[in-house]
């Protein structure tokens, strides 16, 4: 038994931390390069592109992928996030094999957030000098260029206060808690000891192709493609 116990169980597919740790680099490249200008807004359309791309494939992932990565497998309403945070201070151990509920709302956010950001970018422009405009900023009025520019302007910075706290509380969990959940980021696995503390059974988890990923990757890529030849 404490054999079994001490065995870590897979619980992130290899899609998910690729989108994660991928996303993380893509959206560090695009603050900086937009940032930059000049030459290195090419980058930053790119970069833009590419997130476009990832977030589709992962809400896509959110319906038909692995367990751990489903919504209706993290995103749970207001009755389990009050029983959480009451497990959470009372100091009682909780364990949950995917997302927690309230991490759960947290990556939806997070989702959306993002995918806001990399909208609103196809249609912003900069106005004064005119050169840096998005793929889509000729098919709007100037007035909603206007205003999508500043919401992309403005944005990020609710996204880095949103990845702030998210970071702050695998850090949390890390000290806290003692429970590593960006190694498991890393690895995919964790260990089991905490199910079997926190007496809830191990779940059967179910693991999607790796052929259904790149699927609906590339299919996510064509959709931004077809998206961005509509300018
Ligand atoms: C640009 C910044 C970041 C964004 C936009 C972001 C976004 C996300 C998203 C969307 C997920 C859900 C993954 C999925 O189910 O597909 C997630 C999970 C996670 N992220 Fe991040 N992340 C960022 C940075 C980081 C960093 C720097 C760390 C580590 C220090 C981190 C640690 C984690 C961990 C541990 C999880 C899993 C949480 C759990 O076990 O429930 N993230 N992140």
């Amino acid at each position: 038994m404490a054999d079994k116990l001490d065995k870590k169980v897979r619980v992130w597919d290899l899609p998910v931390r690729l989108f994660h740790w991928t996303l993380v680099i893509l959206l560090v490249t695009s603050y900086f390069s937009g940032r930059a200008g000049g030459d290195w807004m090419k980058l930053h359309f790119w970069s833009g592109y590419t997130i476009l791309t990832l977030l589709l494939f992962r809400i896509a992932w959110g319906f038909v992928g692995s367990t751990t990565a489903r919504f209706s497998h993290f995103v749970k309403g207001p009755a389990a996030w009050f029983v959480y945070l009451k497990d959470l201070l009372t100091g009682r151990r909780t364990y949950d094999v995917g997302h927690n509920p309230v991490g759960g709302i947290m990556v939806l956010v997070l989702i959306f957030a993002v995918l806001a950001q990399a909208v609103a970018g196809l249609f912003s422009a900069d106005t004064d000098m005119g050169t840096v405009n998005g793929p889509l900023a000729n098919s709007i009025p100037d007035k909603w260029v206007d205003r999508l520019t500043s919401f992309h302007t403005f944005w990020v910075n609710v996204i880095w206060c949103l990845v702030a706290l998210h970071v702050l509380a695998a850090i949390t969990y890390l000290v806290w808690k003692r429970q590593n959940l960006i190694g498991a980021m890393f690895t995919g696995r964790k260990p089991l000891e905490h199910v079997a503390e926190a007496g809830k059974p191990v779940p059967t988890l179910s693991f999607a192709s790796g052929r259904l990923a790149i699927s609906l990757l590339i299919a996510a890529a064509a959709i931004v493609y077809f998206c961005l030849r509509l300018g």
